[in-house]
């Protein structure tokens, strides 16, 4: 039982009489995952007291104390991340236990007109706003690997597909920079969820807003935010930038997932584009002669957990009512696994890209044949005739040619006119796979000058802002 007004183990013993049952105490506490907020923890308790001074509710002396006393509480634990840890049920009890530890009276006066509430959301938006930088250079090295594959594949060609069924003759580097493009997008929507965290919530209080006149603009340029939230009961429930963050991480999966079965399929016996070097591969317990893609699987795997949680943190906010519930607790483990997730996917398979090997024999080879009817229709077309007459008359020829198992590189000149009077002696040296991707003209075509410049465009954007 504890005294009346006599503070107890936890922060809000003094209501009660008696403590917690410590099994339903020990289903409810965070520090085993929220210690991975210290820093930002202790570093919005600076900012606290010091704002709390400037108001006047607290000393200076007592400021000063409890500035000595969380910097010391902070080098503690950047000395030693074992230090962060204790019977607390979360971050914010475990800091401030070490400051009464440390200083005493004042140490008490920290929490004046401040709730974890808000101190919650605080730690998670400065958290994310430091992350996210570390995931954005992560994609770019990502990009990066892909944009030297790139660079190394020159002007080789490979067939590019439509239903997994071959369509027409692309650059080897125009497969390798469409994947750079989404992960530059995964960029942009990582730094719009970075934008989304970027409001100080200090001042909303437990859910109304504070009794003492903080000065919150203070706090945001000292905590370095650019703005304030503009409501105490929407920002002691808001953790739509943590659905952002989650939205991106899963986007960003999707999307390492899908380089990961391209890969995995064009590194495959029957495809044999790329080769997949040893070091990333693992061998079969019983089948000598395998060497199989695990890293690509695995990322290709684990974005089943990062959608998961993405789905899982959507489900856990949509009942809420307004105003802070403890539920909300959920977020923590669902970013940070995200997080690591995306992390660890990202560095393994930039690994896997700068090592692939492209087999332009192979692509070269399965870059020609009929998939240059396009490229026939074309040629009907500039010589007159209507696309659509143009595409039946090359249809019949594909339904010939595959019928004799030819393809149009083996027709003669007679043979080409049997088709149609408007093919010329020049037909033959006009259809390639080179003469196909040449042909195009838009600036996002495999064009080789186009690709040279969406080349060079990426590597402006890796070098330098956006
Ligand atoms: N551990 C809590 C969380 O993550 C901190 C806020 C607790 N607030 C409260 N009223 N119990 O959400």
């Amino acid at each position: 039982m504890s005294g009346a007004g006599r503070p107890g183990p936890h922060l809000w013993s003094g209501r009660f009489d008696g403590g917690p049952d410590a099994g339903v105490f020990s289903f409810g506490v965070s520090l085993p995952f929220d210690r991975r907020l210290f820093e930002e923890d202790v570093e919005g308790s600076l900012a606290w007291a010091e704002a709390l001074a400037r108001a006047g509710v607290i000393s200076q002396g007592d400021a000063d104390a409890m500035a000595g006393g969380l910097q010391a509480i902070l080098a503690a634990g950047r000395a030693d991340a074992a230090f962060v840890s204790g019977p607390d049920e979360d971050i914010h009890a475990f800091v401030e236990r070490q400051l009464v530890e440390r200083i005493g009276e004042a140490g008490k006066r920290l929490h004046t007109g401040r709730s974890r509430n808000e101190q919650v959301s605080l730690d998670l938006r400065l958290y994310l706003k430091r992350r996210i930088p570390g995931i954005v250079a992560r994609l770019k090295r990502l990009a990066g690997a892909l944009a030297s594959r790139a660079e190394a594949c020159g002007g080789a060609l490979m067939p590019s597909y439509t239903h997994l069924r071959r369509a027409q003759p692309i650059l080897a580097a125009h497969f390798f920079l469409a994947h750079a493009a989404a992960f530059r997008r995964d960029a942009g929507r990582f730094e719009r969820a970075a934008d989304e965290a970027d409001e100080m919530p200090l001042g909303s209080g437990a859910i109304a807003g504070a009794t003492c006149a903080v000065d919150t603009a203070f706090l945001a340029r000292r905590l370095g935010f650019s703005r304030v939230v503009s409501n105490s009961l929407d920002a002691s429930s808001d953790r739509d930038f943590a659905a952002a963050f989650l939205f991106a991480c899963s986007v960003a999966m999707v999307h390492l997932s899908r380089l990961a079965e391209d890969v995995i399929l064009f590194t495959s016996e029957e495809f044999g584009f790329f080769d997949l070097p040893d070091r990333f591969a693992t061998g079969s317990s019983l089948m000598p002669q395998k060497k199989n893609p695990d890293p690509l699987e695995l990322a290709r795997g684990k974005s089943g957990r990062v959608l998961g949680r993405l789905a899982g943190w959507l489900a856990t906010m949509k009942g809420l009512p307004s105003g802070y519930n403890r539920d909300l607790q959920e977020d923590k483990e669902a970013v940070f696994e995200a997080e690591d997730t995306v992390s660890a996917s990202l560095d393994a398979s930039a690994a896997v890209v700068a090592g692939l090997e492209l087999n332009a024999e192979r692509t070269g080879r399965a870059a020609s044949g009929l998939l240059l009817a396009t490229d026939v229709a074309d040629y009907l077309v500039a010589r007159g005739v209507a696309f659509r007459d143009a595409h039946a008359i090359v249809g019949g020829m594909v339904r010939t040619l595959s019928a004799q198992g030819r393809d149009f590189a083996s027709l003669g000149p007679d043979e080409w006119r049997a088709f149609s009077d408007r093919f010329e002696p020049d037909v033959a040296g006009a259809i390639s796979a080179a003469a196909s991707v040449a042909a195009k003209r838009t600036p996002q075509s495999t064009n080789p000058e186009a690709v040279r410049a969406a080349l060079d465009e990426l590597r402006a954007w890796l070098g330098g802002g956006r």
